[in-house]
């Protein structure tokens, strides 16, 4: 604790000295998301990084989100705690696969959900995160739909479009691994709570939900709820906003592997290191960013 403390200062101090802003997603450690100037889902994030007059992003999370900061705000310098934190989900689509799908499918657009490297962006004509992913879809102006990299959020939004959707095979290693078996147990055992879920669950789970959402959503939903008692279908993370803003409610996890191995390397020691260094900082090509940003701001825009 004492060790935390003396972090904590030296962070306050780096950060004044940096004109830094530490953005953190809600899947990080508790000692990282304290200490965060704003916490929140992906799409949050990135509008924070996006709007922001720092000269420095901290951005706390995995690859992916340092990156989409960059493209957003390419004058910042962003830095990362750990540049190792990648995205599994996001490593499962490539630029030549999805070209070759843009090839069969030549009419389609292409609907990219941000946990996509800025090549595959770059690729894309709009981005979702898990909160605008139907309305993104349905902004789009063809009817057919090249979708990548999440079967599951695919699906979960198949269902909720009239647009016909070609659908890639990634997907969440954390979040796929939650089974019907697994909820129906904690179900069993907490009779009286509400299960709320990420739609990067698999179908047959995500249909169990009495609530599906991001992160945000669900944190919302539990907040503004009269229900006491949640089940939670989401990365472990996010039980320290959840406790935050409702401390009196009761909150179990589905399982204890509902963690993102990933979203953990972060710790505090290595945010204010970083700070401390202004090292590992995102890099993105310039020409790959260009086309990036279009298909980010696009879905900025998207009401
Ligand atoms: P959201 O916070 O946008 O719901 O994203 C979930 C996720 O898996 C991020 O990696
Ligand atoms: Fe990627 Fe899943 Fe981890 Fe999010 S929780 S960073 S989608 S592996």
């Amino acid at each position: 604790a004492e060790q935390n403390r003396e972090l904590r200062e030296r962070l306050m101090q780096l950060k004044k000295e940096r004109n830094a802003i530490i953005l953190a997603h809600y899947y990080q450690r508790d000692e990282i998301q304290e200490v965060a100037d704003f916490r929140g889902d992906s799409f949050l994030l990135a509008q924070k990084a996006a709007e922001t007059d720092a000269d420095v992003i901290v951005f706390c999370g995995v690859h992916f989100m340092g990156e989409s900061a960059k493209i957003l705000a390419p004058n910042k310098t962003v830095i990362i705690p750990d540049e190792r934190a990648g995205c599994p989900m996001a490593d499962m689509v490539n630029v030549d696969g999805l070209r070759k799908l843009k090839a069969q499918h030549p009419n389609a657009k292409v609907v990219t959900y941000i946990n996509s490297s800025a090549e595959i962006k770059a690729e894309t004509d709009i981005c979702c995160t898990s909160a605008n992913a139907v309305r993104v879809v349905n902004s789009v102006d063809s009817d057919e739909i090249i979708w990548v990299p999440d079967k599951n959020l695919g699906h979960y939004v198949q269902q909720k479009t009239d647009k016909k959707m070609i659908i890639w095979e990634g997907y969440c290693n954390t979040h796929d691994m939650l089974t019907v078996k697994d909820v129906e147990e904690m179900k069993a055992k907490y009779p009286n709570a509400q299960f709320v879920v990420h739609p990067e669950c698999r179908p047959e789970v995500v249909e169990l939900g009495d609530f599906v959402g991001s992160t945000t959503a669900i944190i919302k939903y539990c907040k503004e709820s009269d229900c006491q008692e949640f089940i939670v279908g989401t990365e472990d993370g996010t039980g320290y906003q959840l406790r935050l803003d409702s401390p009196n409610k009761t909150f179990h996890f589905a399982t204890k592997y509902l963690v993102c191995p990933n979203m953990k390397v972060n710790n505090l020691k290595k945010l204010v290191k970083c700070l401390e260094t202004m090292q590992p900082q995102i890099y993105v090509p310039e020409d790959v960013a260009d086309k990036a940003r279009l298909s980010l701001e696009r879905m900025l825009q998207v009401k």
